[in-house]
């Protein structure tokens, strides 16, 4: 199952040898995980790209940007189905894309953005949805471009009793680390006994960087990412963006100012809902976060793996845990979120290639 997508990135000559070996073995079977049919109009559809790869939690954002006039389906090839997923092709501005939703969560994300890469020609990823928002400068409908991504879901849950000092579980091994800091659940104790706060059993969760595998490392010789940078590239391009013309309004209730594009220096992603305020506020303090996210720091580990450039573009639609009135109008807004983010996409591939 997985060796024939992990070959596309190999040398010709491997894949040569691969393609031989698979062939004397499969000879008699036509029902591999890639058949004959569906092989060949991959082969027919990469030799037009390469494409842009878009990227897209779910429907509710994936909408607004096959709606847009500045999308054109492909009229012989719409889209093709693989493994659950739906790949569509076309064009957007003057640009070949695929736009792939990948559903909810990191799994989801990075085996959609894994397809994505290892089935077809894709030259860039950019990664578009509506996210929480940890940065009381910003405002729902606000577009974020964050620097950086970290998937701040990987914890070292450390025994009750040890602390800072202590070393965690495994952490001689290599395998974990107290380099990048930790959350301290009796930090938020809202009971006292004689004045004195009441402790917890839950300690401390020592936050842990993701073992990654690049194409040009060693295979099974792990490395470890925590912050992911987006493409140089590309981050220089969404500079542009900002200025660029956001909606504000859904139907009369229209937002307290004009929402901005802004390039920020961080957002994070989990397998986690983040509707509160304490955790929100965490987040902002300790790693300076303003977009809140369950899918783009998956796929920027993807990507750094398979050495393509990414950008996320996430546009505020709440305030991941209240804070303000705004909050209560998270539902009105999000439409517009999404359409805005939508409007910075579009924007941006236009800019990217021009
Ligand atoms: C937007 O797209 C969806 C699905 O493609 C469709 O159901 C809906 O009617 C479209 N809305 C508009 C306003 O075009
Ligand atoms: C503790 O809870 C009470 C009641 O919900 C609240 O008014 C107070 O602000 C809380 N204190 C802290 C330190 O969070
Ligand atoms: C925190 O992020 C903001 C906005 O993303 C940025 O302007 C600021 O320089 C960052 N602060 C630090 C200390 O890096
Ligand atoms: C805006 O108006 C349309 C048409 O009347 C309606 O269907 C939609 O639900 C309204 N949206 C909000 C968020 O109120």
């Amino acid at each position: 199952m997985v060796s024939p997508f992990r070959i596309m990135k190999l040398p010709s000559f491997v894949f040569v040898l691969m393609v031989v070996a698979v062939g004397i073995t499969s000879m008699s079977k036509t029902n591999g995980a890639i058949s004959n049919d569906i092989g060949k109009k991959i082969e027919r559809i990469n030799k037009r790209g390469p494409y842009l790869g878009i990227v897209v939690p779910n429907s509710y954002e994936m909408n607004p940007l096959l709606n847009s006039s500045s999308f054109v389906a492909d009229g012989e090839f719409p889209f093709l189905d693989f493994s659950g997923r739906r790949f569509r092709f076309g064009v957007l501005g003057n640009q070949k894309i695929i736009v792939a939703m990948t559903g909810l969560g990191m799994l989801n994300a990075g085996i959609t953005t894994q397809l994505l890469l290892s089935l077809f020609n894709v030259k860039g990823i950019v990664h578009y949805g509506i996210a929480g928002n940890a940065n009381p400068d910003l405002q729902i409908g606000d577009v974020t471009i964050p620097q950086y991504w970290a998937h701040t879901g990987l914890w070292n849950w450390q025994r009750n009793g040890d602390g800072a000092n202590d070393d965690l579980a495994l952490e001689s091994s290599g395998d974990y680390t107290r380099n990048i800091g930790y959350l301290r659940f009796s930090d938020y104790n809202n009971a006292t006994e004689n004045g004195e706060p009441i402790e917890n059993f839950l300690n401390n969760v020592w936050y842990q960087p993701e073992e990654i595998f690049p194409i040009y490392g060693t295979p099974e010789v792990r490395q470890h990412a925590f912050w992911v940078p987006v493409d140089k590239y590309y981050f220089i391009v969404a500079k542009k963006l900002e200025g660029l013309k956001l909606g504000s309004c859904v139907n009369t209730s229209c937002l307290p100012r004009t929402p901005v594009v802004v390039r920020v220096q961080k957002g994070v992603s989990a397998n986690v809902f983040v509707d509160n305020g304490a955790y929100r506020s965490f987040l902002n303090t300790k790693f300076n976060v303003t977009a809140i996210d369950m899918e783009s720091a998956a796929i920027a580990l993807v990507c750094i793996q398979q050495k393509t450039p990414f950008i996320a573009i996430r546009a505020l639609s709440d305030l991941a845990g209240g804070g303000s009135d705004l909050s209560n109008e998270a539902d009105i807004f999000s439409s517009l979120a999404a359409q805005n983010a939508v409007y910075a996409v579009v924007e941006f591939v236009t800019l990217l290639f021009s």
